[in-house]
């Protein structure tokens, strides 16, 4: 059941009591932001980090030109004299200190333009704003058309560095900007500049997910508004299934009706 229920964006059940193990949180957190020259480099250093840290706490990817706008819109300096393709954030904790660990890998990575290391509260919230402050950044450029998306890792680079010429094969002056949550290949679009009509945006971008064998949706879900390109990653039968499901937990359809079936 937690299985059936976890994604299903509330129509499937409502959780009216959980139980939950605590663990103690961890003592130490150690936070890098580390610049690449290029964007392949950075994720092949997060797949990397991915499966050789464990003490792995946080992923994320962010781009030049978005670090650049969030310095821009917020008056922050860039995070290194060099400017960088893209950037990794990685941080770890433990209940001992994980800096070793964490500086082992990092230093075995290549096309690293340069590191900044911080694991005190004030200096790692420094690392984090250039990521966290992204979604406040785009929004002084316009109101932005946004994907939450997911590929496979393997195909991740060649996406970051197609996806920008998919949305302006939809919409010519379109600003596509990228970051995510790269250790779950889940990439945040988003596009400012798009007119208030521009019917084939969804269309080809998702279509190019779906081609890279990724997923129209990532941590905020189906909902109603991708609802219509849900056969994009699901069959006919596993749409009937899911059917099938929604009818035998939810007969009279009370449970956030018109999301994921429309
Ligand atoms: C984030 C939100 C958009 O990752 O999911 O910033
Ligand atoms: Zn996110």
């Amino acid at each position: 059941l937690p299985s059936l229920l976890c994604g299903s964006e509330g129509t499937l059940g409502i959780v009216t009591a959980a139980r939950l193990r605590l663990v103690a949180a961890h003592q130490y957190t150690v936070t890098a932001l580390v610049g690449f020259t290029d964007v392949e480099a950075a994720v092949d250093a997060a797949i990397h980090w991915r499966a050789s840290l464990d003490v792995l706490d946080a992923l994320e990817i962010v781009l030049g030109d978005g670090v650049a706008l969030v310095a821009s819109a917020f008056g922050y300096p860039l995070p290194f004299e060099q400017s960088c393709a893209a950037y990794v954030l990685v941080e770890a904790s433990a209940h001992d200190d994980p800096m070793d660990r964490l500086g082992g890998v990092v230093a075995d990575a290549t096309n690293v333009v340069d590191v900044a290391v911080a694991s005190d509260g004030t200096r790692r919230a420094a690392l984090w704003r250039y990521r966290e402050e992204h979604t406040a950044a785009i929004g002084t450029v316009g109101v932005p058309h946004k994907f939450d998306v997911t590929v496979p890792l393997a195909l991740l680079a060649t996406f970051l560095a197609d996806v920008p010429g998919v949305v302006r094969s939809a919409v010519p002056d379109a600003r596509t900007w990228l970051f995510g949550h790269v250790g779950d290949g889940n990439i945040h679009v988003n596009v400012t500049g798009v007119p208030a009509s521009a019917p084939d945006l969804d269309d080809r971008v998702l279509a190019y997910v779906a081609s890279l064998g990724g997923s129209i949706s990532a941590e905020h879900g189906i909902g109603t508004a991708k609802a219509p390109w849900l056969h994009l990653c699901r069959s006919a039968d596993e749409i009937e299934t899911m059917r099938a499901i929604k009818r035998a937990l939810d007969p009279d359809g009370v449970l956030n009706p018109n999301v994921l079936f429309g």
